[in-house]
């Protein structure tokens, strides 16, 4: 496979949706040290300075089954997860959709975007950013955000948990069916009551189940299900 090293970059993500445009390899991997222009979710920055944090992206080319966005995320969340578990004894867990979590702080986040080449091929760009030796956060992201370094109070190797992190992902993407009983089990989100917002509306129910695609079902205030694939959510209480 390829991976790629890169010093600095304006945005991992960024980087596959140029390479998917010269038809560079599914499973290629960018990594970077540093990103200038550093995404989160709904429009976002993400915090990106060098030396500390794991940025990388994944460019992969989907097949049917695996084809929403959300299935990606699924997917990438229970493997950083599961590659911390393995390498630190840190207690992650996943707030759905796409938060890696120890306690109430934020270690890790993944953004999937699907977009398409100018040929028509569909791809995502599937990328991570693990906040690894970080030992200060700007001010206003200090409340929400820790490292593995502040969790566990030792430098972790970036390198171990970046090829732990694939080779996680690599074979939850050659099995055939979601993961989703383990990734309920990791899922901090299910069961509890939750605020999310749809079109404008800040709506309250409870998460009841993870669907295949990585999708949330939410049981309402009102009595109806509903299905929630993204979008901001927020665990109450
Ligand atoms: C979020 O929690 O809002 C998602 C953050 C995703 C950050 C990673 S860092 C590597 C890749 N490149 C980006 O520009 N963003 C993702």
């Amino acid at each position: 496979r390829e991976i790629h090293f890169l010093s600095t970059v304006d945005s991992t993500n960024e980087e596959v949706r140029r390479r998917a445009e010269q038809r560079a390899p599914h499973g290629s991997v960018y990594v970077a040290e540093q990103q200038t222009r550093g995404k989160g979710r709904l429009g976002r920055s993400w915090f990106s300075a060098p030396g500390t944090g794991l940025y990388f992206s994944l460019l992969l080319y989907p097949e049917k089954i695996h084809s929403a966005p959300s299935s990606f995320t699924l997917l990438a969340g229970l493997a950083v997860c599961r590659a911390i578990r393995a390498l630190t004894n840190c207690p992650a867990m996943i707030k759905w959709p796409n938060d890696i979590v120890i306690g109430p702080k934020k270690i890790c986040g993944i953004l999937a975007e699907r977009s398409l080449t100018p040929l028509g091929q569909a791809f995502i760009a599937l990328g991570i950013g693990i906040n690894v030796n970080a030992g200060v956060f700007p001010d206003e992201l200090q409340k929400k955000c820790s490292s593995l370094f502040l969790e566990t109070g030792k430098k972790q190797n970036r390198a171990a948990l970046f090829l732990q992190t694939l080779s996680c992902l690599d074979k939850l993407y050659s099995q055939p069916e979601a993961p989703i009983a383990d990734y309920a089990a990791l899922c901090v989100t299910l069961g509890r009551e939750i605020c999310y917002s749809r079109e404008n509306q800040i709506l309250l129910g409870k998460a009841i189940q993870i669907l295949p695609n990585g999708e949330l079902l939410v049981l309402r205030s009102d009595g109806r299900e509903e299905v929630v694939s993204s979008g901001e959510v927020s665990v109450q209480g």
